[in-house]
């Protein structure tokens, strides 16, 4: 998984539990001591092992950790590809182009990143449909994500997901819309 996720979840532990948590994490994760950088991959059960230790350090379960994460992780996201996001977009715009826009053109990139793909499509003026479907089954940090978004548009998003695949559906729906 791109070194963004481990960088962020640093970055939620120092932000909520103090700095000098995050030595404690890794140790509680076993997991090797490293330098996160966006531009490398790191094995996905590294990430899971250091999520599981916040889990295990917090007493928060691992969805909840998920989707605060996406939530804090969104200014960093939008700086990362500012130039790939149209001025004049809101909230739904970023997620209804968010395949194309970003996760397809970070996949050409030349790095491993492999982002989840997408299926974003209006469904209606005022709502967006995603159809998310990854062995990662991450959707609480998708959730998280669009709060963020909203959030950075001063919006506030409302999501219904009909199925998620951590309730054993095949794919997690997650249904936008924005007041
Ligand atoms: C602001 C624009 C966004 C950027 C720059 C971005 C970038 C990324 C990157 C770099 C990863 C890591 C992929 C990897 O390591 O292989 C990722 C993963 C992920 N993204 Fe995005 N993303 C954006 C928006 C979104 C949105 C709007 C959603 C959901 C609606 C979303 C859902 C996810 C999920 C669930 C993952 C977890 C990995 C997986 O399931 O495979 N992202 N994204």
């Amino acid at each position: 998984m791109n070194g963004i996720i481990p960088l962020e979840i640093r970055k939620f532990v120092e932000t909520g539990l103090g700095k000098q948590a995050w030595p404690e994490i890794v140790r509680l994760a076993e997991v090797p001591p490293r330098v996160y950088v966006p531009v490398v991959d790191y094995p996905d059960q590294e990430v899971m092992a250091l999520l599981s230790a916040v889990s295990a350090r917090t007493g928060d379960s691992i969805p909840v950790i998920l989707e605060a994460l996406g939530e804090l992780m969104v200014p960093d996201l939008i700086n990362m590809v500012s130039t790939l996001i149209r001025p004049g977009w809101k909230t739904l715009d970023v997620i209804a182009n968010t395949e194309e826009a970003i996760h397809e053109v970070l996949r050409q990139a030349g790095t491993n990143t492999n982002p989840p793909e997408l299926k974003c499509r209006w469904s209606g003026s005022h709502e967006v449909v995603v159809t998310y479907i990854s062995s990662r089954k991450m959707c609480p940090l998708a959730k998280g994500i669009i709060k963020g978004i909203a959030r950075h548009y001063g919006e506030q998003a409302t999501i219904t997901e009909p199925t998620c695949m951590l309730r054993g559906d095949a794919a997690c729906q997650l249904h936008i819309s924005v007041t």
